[in-house]
């Protein structure tokens, strides 16, 4: 018998999760059924989305439901097999739970993974999974940024916005990227190759738009929005005609009750569009993506920097990190010791 320690659920989050909103259980693996494989897990991905997932209300998924572990993408090695396609000792990832065992089904979203095509078996929670998936579509197809274009980036030293940051220049595009603090607005320039960098803590509304009209002197024809609020109120002041806002996350109301949003009129004037970005609709296109993402980080093209916290005890301060700012890079919780 082989023991899972699992983080589940146990009671709905109003605000910022607290401990006694989860419970770390031990209970026994389940044995196998036909086309039935157990997943040892490795590292899990921390994402903001699982904070949406922990309430009742409806979504693109299912909420988590009480007493299950906390859902999130994982990657691991398939420890016991009844499914010829998952050997036993091979790589899988997919969605699964903050568990130390996930059982995994063939009809499941768990796909088995190369360790060879990525120079660390983690990225496949980064820039060749969800997170770099997420940049790559949601900036290339529904921004359609064009050479010589201006990009706004919110929480751009982020898992997500670094590597939009990254994409953009890559398509000849001046980027902007916005992000708390003056060390995170360092890393913005150094790191990923932003042209301008401007940190938003300490500014009102009316002061955030003038650094984003200073840093963005002709105006932004992409933004791409993973924060909202005065975020997105501020950039909205600086958009240029026919421009798109590609709203991909507003992680600063996942916590409390929606924020007003009072300068959309400016979509009107500039003729700009505001689309949302979900990355499941893109499920049929991965296989676009992948090989392009993992070259381009093999070759150093695109840097990817991940936040590892271990243990599986430590889940709730390290998901807490992606609401405090204190996460530098990709969040992933590192569970295999
Ligand atoms: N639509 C999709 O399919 C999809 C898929 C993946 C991710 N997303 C979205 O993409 C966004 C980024 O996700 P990620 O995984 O890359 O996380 P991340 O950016 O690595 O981490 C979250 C960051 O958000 C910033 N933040 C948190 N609370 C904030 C607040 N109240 N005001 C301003 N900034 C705040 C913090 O950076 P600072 O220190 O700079 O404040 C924090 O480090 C999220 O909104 C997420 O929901 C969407």
């Amino acid at each position: 018998m082989t023991v899972n320690r699992r983080f589940t659920l146990v009671r709905r989050p109003k605000g910022v999760p607290v401990p006694e909103d989860f419970r770390l259980i031990e209970e026994p693996t389940a044995s196998l059924e036909e086309g039935q494989f157990l997943l040892r897990n490795h590292y899990a991905s921390l994402d903001p989305a699982i904070r949406g997932w922990m309430d009742d209300t409806p979504s693109y998924l299912p909420p988590i439901r009480l007493g299950d572990p906390v859902r999130a993408t994982t990657v691991g090695v398939v420890a016991e097999s009844r499914n010829p396609a998952f050997p036993v000792g091979s790589w899988a990832s997919g969605l699964n739970g903050i568990e130390e065992y996930s059982l995994c089904t063939a009809a499941g979203f768990t796909s088995p993974v190369d360790p060879a095509a990525v120079p660390s078996i983690t990225n496949y929670l980064s820039a060749v999974g969800a997170i770099g998936l997420t940049a790559y579509f949601a900036l290339l197809e529904v921004g359609n940024p064009q050479p010589g274009q201006t990009v706004l980036v919110s929480g751009a030293a982020g898992a997500v916005g670094s590597l939009v940051g990254q994409i953009a220049k890559m398509k000849g595009c001046r980027t902007v990227g916005i992000a708390g603090g003056p060390t995170k607005c360092e890393r913005l320039i150094r790191d990923y190759g932003y042209d301008a960098a401007i940190d938003y803590r300490g500014k009102s509304g009316r002061e955030l738009a003038s650094a984003i009209r200073a840093a963005a002197p002709d105006g932004v024809d992409v933004q791409f929005e993973n924060v909202g609020g005065e975020i997105l109120d501020a950039g909205l002041l600086a958009l240029n005609p026919k421009a798109r806002v590609v709203l991909c996350g507003l992680i600063s109301q996942y916590n409390s009750a929606p924020l007003p949003s009072y300068n959309l009129w400016q979509l009107i004037v500039q003729g700009a569009r505001i689309e949302g970005f979900i990355l499941t609709q893109y499920i049929p296109r991965f296989g676009e993506a992948i090989p392009e993402l993992a070259a381009w980080v093999k070759a150093g093209k695109l840097r990817v920097d991940e936040h590892i916290d271990e243990g599986i005890d430590q889940a709730l301060p390290a998901f807490l990190r992606l609401f405090e700012g204190t996460n530098e890079g990709k969040m992933i919780l590192k569970i295999a010791p």
